[in-house]
């Protein structure tokens, strides 16, 4: 370096990023190497210390609804906005939450077949990383795709062959939506899949909400404001419409309620409302 360099201002440190994925990974108790996500993290759990526990509620509903659905004969799995895959670099230790999507439900069917699906490159080469160490997941993909530019994603699977028309198909939208700032996109992307998918098919869908502790959840979306990440809880009617006109999975108009409380067989079933922090719902699509 000559001495006119040295004469040259430092450069600000640039803030240490995060993302939706890694803080997701984190409270599910990985370990994430990078400052950036623990300081986020604590930041979070200074205004908002039930989040962790809210994540865990989510991921404990995901592996619940997606084995209840397999047990229900689909074997067609499409998982938007999927996060880190359980067992690698992020992956959590939990025995309980450690489980992939792909290993619930080819627990249940050895040929389902599984597409997982995110816009963040380092996501997806996690999971293509995991998915090519198992030699026998020929059944599993994941494709790089903004939920939110539909053409593309759902050119994406025919492309692919990753999902056929011949059979309904599960889509898992878990807690993707809130990170989804444009209210417009979200109710798109939801109309889009309602209209492709065929009939029988379900779309489950998570979302944070600020219903339950308005004060929290505000402060909560300023600190991931500070943190570059722009997060939407929203309330039970803009849920309840991502379904349109489809039918609850267990029949009549579609139930929109605190995640805890959807699948009985959840650990924090009984717990208060606040705890989940968002809500839960899964509806059919009818027969024409
Ligand atoms: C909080 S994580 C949720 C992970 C997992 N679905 C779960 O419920 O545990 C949100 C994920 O959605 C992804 N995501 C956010 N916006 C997206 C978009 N427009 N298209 C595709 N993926 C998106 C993020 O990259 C991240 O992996």
């Amino acid at each position: 370096m000559s001495l006119a360099d040295e004469r040259l201002p430092i450069a600000k440190p640039v803030p240490l990023q995060t993302s939706s994925a890694r803080l997701s990974a984190v409270w599910l108790g990985a370990r994430s190497p990078r400052d950036g996500d623990q300081d986020v993290a604590r930041a979070v759990r200074n205004v908002f210390p039930r989040q962790p526990a809210a994540v865990r509620i989510n991921r404990e509903h995901h592996l619940l609804i997606t084995d209840a659905l397999a047990q229900r004969g689909m074997t067609q799995i499409l998982d938007l906005g999927c996060g880190y895959p359980a067992h690698g670099q992020y992956g959590t230790p939990g025995p309980l939450l450690s489980q992939n999507t792909h290993e619930v439900v080819q627990r249940r069917w050895h040929a389902a077949s599984v597409t997982y699906v995110d816009n963040d490159p380092d996501v997806v080469n996690a999971r293509r990383t995991e998915i090519a160490a198992a030699a026998s997941q020929t059944r599993t993909r994941t494709l790089v795709a903004d939920i939110t530019d539909t053409v593309d994603l759902l050119e994406q699977l025919m492309r692919d062959a990753a999902v056929t028309h011949d059979r309904p198909v599960v889509v898992l939208a878990h807690d993707v939506f809130p990170w989804i700032p444009d209210d417009d996109a979200v109710r798109r992307c939801a109309a889009s899949l309602r209209e492709w998918l065929p009939p029988g098919s379900a779309l489950s869908v998570t979302h944070a909400t600020a219903d339950m502790t308005p004060t929290w959840i505000q402060r909560l979306t300023g600190v991931y404001a500070e943190a570059g990440l722009s997060f939407r809880p929203r309330g039970r009617g803009f849920i309840t419409d991502l379904f349109g006109d489809w039918e609850d999975l267990y029949g009549g108009p579609v139930r929109v309620i605190p995640t805890a409380r959807h699948q009985p067989g959840h650990h924090e079933s009984k717990a208060p409302d606040f705890h989940s922090a968002g809500y839960a719902g899964v509806a059919i699509k009818p027969s024409p």
